[in-house]
């Protein structure tokens, strides 16, 4: 009997729509070849819902993508809205649908494909082989704290945030992050800045509390500044990292980049009582909008994990991997990942090179 899944497809602002579309073909691919059906139910978000609605997001999406099986988010983010009051702005509308759907825990597997060693930022010797499971605590610290805000008082104007965790929410994510480690090189590096603050100390003491349930799990910790520089220093000495929201944001972009491109890297949004999200890392790239040159892979690997994580569909999410590494190993490449030599392709032609791959692998002709 054929699977159905109902996805809510936010494709959002800048090349949103164009990766969201070469994702949406390869998932049409696994429609023909396997007894699944995907039913797609489109909504705005971030700069195309100001457009519309004045408004980054409106509660009726909020409501309808809540109710779906899984969303699937392209990109937020429009210079164009740069000047808006911030509680209007474009991201706000990621963080109330993050916050919606109450999903704390962000996986940003950051992994080095050997086709593009020669892309990374960093010598082939230092860069081969990494493979790194960011962890980020995603609906709490100070991206949501309270107080924040602006005003005026006898000093001038002042702008503040707080960065707060409860042990409830330090523990929570801690088990997930054990778990995960567990599950790969049992190696759990918790990133803070306890020399500090005060919120770090706590989160230090929980994490080492945490782990007393993990005794096969190595847990070490780093401070958050050393940490972004060990990433670069020594890349593969980490396995799985564990840190709060806002470190989280600034390591995972670091880490990806790592990586020969930051076009190449999926994250999944998991844990609430509301459903997963899938989105690329990058974000909406405003200039690139249109012009046939982002690469897709990053969202195509998002549909992949949504296959895996929501859908419990692994022997489709294999095919989908396995399509992406056929293709790169053929030569084929987005100009962000290009060296000499290799076959240069727009978004689209990337997309139809890994739909076709799908189809073949799975033995069907289009
Ligand atoms: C990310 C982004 C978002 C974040 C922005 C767009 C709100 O940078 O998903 O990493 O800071 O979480
Ligand atoms: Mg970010």
């Amino acid at each position: 009997m054929t699977k159905n899944f109902n996805i809510s497809l936010l494709a959002g602002d800048g090349i949103g729509p164009d990766v969201v579309g070469e994702a949406v073909n390869v998932l049409n691919a696994i429609e023909k070849v396997s007894d699944v059906k995907f039913n797609y139910t489109e909504g705005l978000i971030g700069g195309a819902s100001i457009e519309e609605y004045g408004i980054p997001v409106t509660d009726e999406t909020l409501e309808i993508a809540n109710k779906a099986d899984a969303i699937f988010l392209g990109a937020i983010g429009d210079f164009r809205f740069d000047q808006l009051d911030p509680a209007i702005r474009p991201e706000v509308a990621l963080l109330k649908l993050r916050k919606s759907t109450g999903n704390f825990t962000n996986l940003r597997p950051t992994k080095v494909f050997d086709e593009l060693v020669d892309k990374s930022p960093l010598r082939p010797e230092r860069i081969k082989g990494v493979d790194i499971m960011i962890v980020r605590e995603l609906v709490g610290g100070i991206y949501f704290g309270n107080p924040k805000g602006r005003v005026k008082d006898s000093d001038g104007e002042k702008g503040f945030n707080t960065m707060v965790y409860t042990a409830s929410e330090v523990r929570r994510i801690a088990k997930i992050a054990f778990e995960i480690a567990r599950k790969r090189n049992k190696k759990l590096c918790s990133v803070d800045k306890a020399n500090v603050l005060a919120v770090s100390q706590l989160w230090r003491d929980v994490v080492i509390d945490v782990s007393s349930d993990y005794p096969d799990v190595e847990l070490s910790h780093l401070y958050v500044d050393n940490a972004a520089m060990q990433l670069v220093l020594n890349p593969g000495q980490f396995d799985t990292i564990v840190t709060g929201n806002m470190f989280g944001d600034i390591l995972s972009d670091e880490a990806a980049v790592l990586t020969g491109s930051i076009g190449m890297l999926p994250s999944a949004c998991l844990g609430g009582e509301g459903p997963a999200i899938y989105e690329p890392v990058h974000g909406s790239a405003p200039d690139l909008t249109g012009q046939n040159v982002v690469n897709p892979i990053a969202t195509i690997l998002s549909a992949a994990l949504m296959l895996k994580y929501s859908f419990n569909l692994n022997k489709e999410h294999d095919l989908i991997d396995n399509a992406v590494k056929a293709v790169l190993k053929e030569g084929y490449r987005t100009k962000d990942i290009a060296t000499e030599g290799s076959k240069v392709v727009g978004t689209k032609e990337m997309g139809k090179l890994i739909t076709k791959k799908v189809l073949e692998a799975a033995n069907v002709t289009c």
